[in-house]
């Protein structure tokens, strides 16, 4: 028997913006479907990319007077990061302007040329620059305006290519209705199907009006439409006709999209693939919105500093922005982001339920066995391993079906039922009387089941279960071990040596992060008092002399690695360096220092730092310092602190 595979797309992203986080929703979806399928064995394999071609970008280039790969490559590398900082784990990143993309689009044109499916003609109409797409009058929004994004339309006139799509109206209704799973949900399905019966126009696939594109490769005037060159990726990356990867995963088991982009995947692209003979994707699934006060993301000015993915990350940890993207929103539907809900799952489903399931279980096993796993053989088993089968059997139902909200649901009321036990078993009671055999049953099947939930949580969570398994002592890579194998109850080794450490998930304070500001990074720790790290009071507290804050209050702080980029003095001041420290992707900052007198500043350029980021910007000697270098003070000598390895500028410190 064959194994099964599945090779599974986002859409490529335009490069004319930076990236927010309703553009991550597609992709943390698809992740967590690839890493699903990579757990269960399958032979899996993820695509991504950029779609770098059409007029958008010619003209976001030459306004900012740059050559369009030249405007383009950063933003790649940007896009890039972000992917990076959400463990995105694609196998392959396509670009639209790489050879080995554009080579292979012209060759599928070329053929549909040459066997009569593209022909020449005249276009003349209302185009959106930024959907890259002609509308008819009736489909403007009021004021004549695109109806996607609420911008005036121009009116363009040129001799075009045109793609026979009438022609493949026919076909692909019959091919929608005798796959019910080719379009989903049902209601897009409705929507393709209610479109094509009203008849089909062929499609114009070329423009003259621009340069920025793939050429067609008999006529180089004309550039091939930017639709026709970006849908092509998912078979281009592959190797479209004949390369090895186009052999083993085409068609694709599902192109994932969010609705607007619903029509080129579910009618133009299927009718490509008609046309060139080739087998049509299995799934086309068009998810809904992420939305913000009602409206489409990044239209919102106020929201959208709040909303940068990468800001997010820094503030509440990856998987915290992932949980809430597969969780949150009704795979398929529409949703709604918000900071505040965000912070209300990571304090109840991920502090509350999660956290508090592997902190009580593993301090139980420290008090009451000793710290080591306890043997449950004594006493007959809870049912937490049939609910821990059951909930399995769900999530498996639930990913086959791409409901990726209900899947992770589901492992929730095994966390719930485990803590529930807890809270019925009693184990401090059982101790109490002397029960040892039942106690150890209990907290076996409750590590168990908080194992369980670290691999039924491996597909969306990156760094969660790996951290379940190290409290646990459990020295398993539970991904290369994989679903059947990990999912198998009761192979949490009896003895093992817990470790507890940190709370998974330590609570954010709701009230105090809402009230009146935009979130963290309201009110510093702390005044400055002018001194940027440096020696300010001369006198250091003792040891421990500092009254006791909580764990929120410590959140507060922004603690971020840095890399000094430039140091010099500052005139008049000896004690004192004027230093400009890189934050990574969160910029550059100047920061006054008052250690002059135990660093020459040229040994200090290329060194890494600890910046507290949020501190209040404040004037020294004349002088802005937005934020503090941290350092040690040693009877009399003033040393920096730095992480022990270098990583990333901007890296959080906590
Ligand atoms: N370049 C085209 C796709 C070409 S595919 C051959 C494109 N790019 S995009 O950058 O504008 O959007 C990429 C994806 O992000 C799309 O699936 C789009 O639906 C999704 N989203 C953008 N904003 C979104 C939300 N607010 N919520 C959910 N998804 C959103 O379209």
């Amino acid at each position: 028997m064959s194994r099964q595979r599945f090779y599974v797309t986002t859409p490529i992203y335009y490069p004319n913006d930076k990236l927010h986080i309703g553009h991550t929703y597609t992709t943390v979806a698809a992740d967590s479907l690839a890493r699903y399928h990579r757990l269960r064995g399958h032979d899996t394999w993820f695509l991504t990319g950029t779609d770098e071609h059409g007029l958008n970008l010619q003209r976001a280039a030459a306004q900012a007077g740059k050559e369009p790969l030249e405007y383009i490559d950063p933003i790649v590398e940007w896009i890039q990061h972000l992917w990076k900082r959400l463990h995105i784990s694609y196998d392959d990143f396509i670009r639209t302007t790489e050879e080995r993309h554009k080579r292979r689009v012209q060759q599928i044109f070329q053929k549909l040329y040459d066997q009569g499916d593209i022909y020449k003609g005249t276009y003349r109409g209302l185009y959106c620059v930024r959907c890259e797409a002609y509308y008819s009058e009736d489909e403007l929004a009021e004021g004549n305006l695109c109806p996607i994004h609420q911008r005036p339309v121009e009116w363009l006139e040129e001799e075009s290519y045109f793609f026979r799509l009438s022609k493949y109206g026919e076909p692909l209704l019959a091919h929608i209705e005798a796959n019910p799973d080719f379009v989903r949900p049902e209601s897009r399905r409705n929507e393709v199907i209610s479109f094509i019966r009203q008849g089909l126009e062929d499609l114009s696939v070329s423009r003259t009006s621009f340069s920025w594109g793939i050429p067609v490769p008999f006529d180089p005037k004309h550039v091939i439409y930017v639709w026709v060159d970006a849908l092509a990726n998912y078979a281009t990356a592959l190797g479209y006709p004949d390369g090895d990867l186009y052999r083993r995963f085409w068609p694709a088991d599902l192109h994932l999209i969010g609705k607007d982009i619903l029509r080129f995947h579910a009618i133009i692209w299927p009718a490509i693939l008609l046309a060139l003979g080739e087998p049509l994707p299995r799934c086309v699934y068009g998810h809904g919105w992420l939305l913000i006060d009602g409206g489409k993301i990044g239209k919102s000015r106020a929201g959208s500093q709040v909303i940068d993915p990468l800001t997010l990350i820094d503030r509440y940890g990856v998987d915290v922005v992932r949980y809430f993207l597969v969780r949150e929103v009704p795979f398929g539907a529409d949703g709604t982001y918000s900071e505040e809900s965000l912070v209300r799952r990571l304090n109840s489903d991920l502090a509350n339920d999660l956290g508090n399931l592997v902190w009580r279980t593993t301090a139980m096993i420290e008090r009451f066995c000793g710290g080591l796993i306890p043997d449950p053989s004594g006493a007959p088993a809870t049912d937490l391993a049939q609910v821990a089968a059951e909930v399995r059997r769900r999530v498996e139902q639930h990913m086959d079906r791409f409901e990726l909200n209900l899947a992770v649901a589901a492992v929730w009321d095994l966390i719930g039922r485990a803590n529930k036990l807890v809270d019925e078993a009693a184990p401090w009671e059982l101790n109490r009387r002397g029960e040892h055999a039942r106690l150890g049953r209990v907290l076996y099947d409750v590590a168990e089941a908080a194992r369980f939930a670290a691999v039924l949580l491996a597909p969306f969570l990156v760094e969660t279960p790996e951290r379940i398994y190290d409290q646990l002592g459990y020295d398993e890579d539970l991904r290369a071990v994989g679903w059947d194998a990990g999912l198998t109850w009761g192979r949490l080794p009896v003895g093992t040596r817990v470790r507890r450490g940190e709370p998974l998930f330590p609570r954010v304070d709701v009230e105090s992060l809402f009230a009146g500001g935009d979130g963290a990074g309201e009110g510093s720790a702390g005044g400055q008092g002018g001194s940027a790290g440096g020696e300010a009071s001369g006198q250091e507290p003792a040891a421990g002399a500092a009254p006791e804050i909580t764990i929120e209050e410590f959140a507060r702080l922004d603690l971020r690695v840095v890399r000094i980029l430039e140091a010099e003095p500052v005139p008049g001041a000896d004690r004192l360096l004027k230093l400009k420290v890189s934050l990574g992707s969160g910029g550059e900052r100047q920061v006054v220092a008052g250690i002059a007198r135990h660093y020459q500043p040229e040994d200090l350029v290329g060194r890494q730092a600890v910046l507290v980021a949020n501190l209040k910007p404040a004037r020294i000697r004349g002088v802005e310092s937005q934020g503090m270098l941290l350092a040690a003070a040693d009877d009399g000598r003033v040393v920096l602190v730095a992480p022990e390895q270098a990583v990333n500028p901007g890296s959080k410190v906590r």
